[in-house]
């Protein structure tokens, strides 16, 4: 397991994070984004999606459970677990249906679909301080990256 610990200090910073982070993921994965209310989650995972080519809207799927994308043959599922109250609602779904595509799976409050999730390839936790933002970032994959941020290079 590999952790970095990154500061967004903008909102420019998380853009361009998401241009660093997307092509690091494989094409298939399962990432949770950890943080209170409003940490940021949505917005890295709109800038994930920016950086992968999607240029129309990425809604919060706090309401639909789930948004889904197809950017240039690339599935994309965007979970949003805030407003289950059993985890059963996710059998419900179809949940194993979704993590058994060849997709990446982003899930936000994975912690209330636990214990019916499996474990995350990575982790993208967010603590807020007012405009700025502390990323750490957890890779469980057997694979170690290079991320390069601001002209470093960084082991991930
Ligand atoms: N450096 C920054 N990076 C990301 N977001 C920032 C930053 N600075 C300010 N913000 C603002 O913080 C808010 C983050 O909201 P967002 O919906 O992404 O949070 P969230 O973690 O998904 O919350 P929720 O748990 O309600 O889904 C946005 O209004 C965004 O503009
Ligand atoms: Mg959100």
């Amino acid at each position: 397991m590999n952790k970095l610990k990154i500061e967004l200090n903008t909102l420019e910073d998380t853009t361009l994070m998401g241009k660093k982070l997307w092509p690091l993921f494989p094409k298939r994965c399962l990432i949770f984004l950890q943080g209170d209310l409003g940490a940021g989650k949505t917005t890295l995972v709109r800038s994930l999606l920016n950086a992968a080519g999607h240029q129309s809207k990425v809604k919060s799927p706090t309401y639909t459970l789930v948004e889904e994308y197809n950017i240039n043959h690339q599935i994309v599922f965007h979970f949003d677990f805030y407003r289950i109250n059993d985890p059963e609602e996710l059998e419900f779904m179809g949940i194993r249906d979704y993590l058994d595509t060849d997709a990446i799976c982003f899930i936000e409050w994975a912690e209330l679909g636990q214990p019916l999730l499996p474990a995350a390839d990575f982790i993208l936790n967010l603590k807020a301080h007012a405009e700025k933002r502390i990323l750490t970032i957890t890779n469980n994959t057997d694979k170690s990256l290079c991320l390069n941020w601001k002209n470093k290079d960084l082991l991930l």
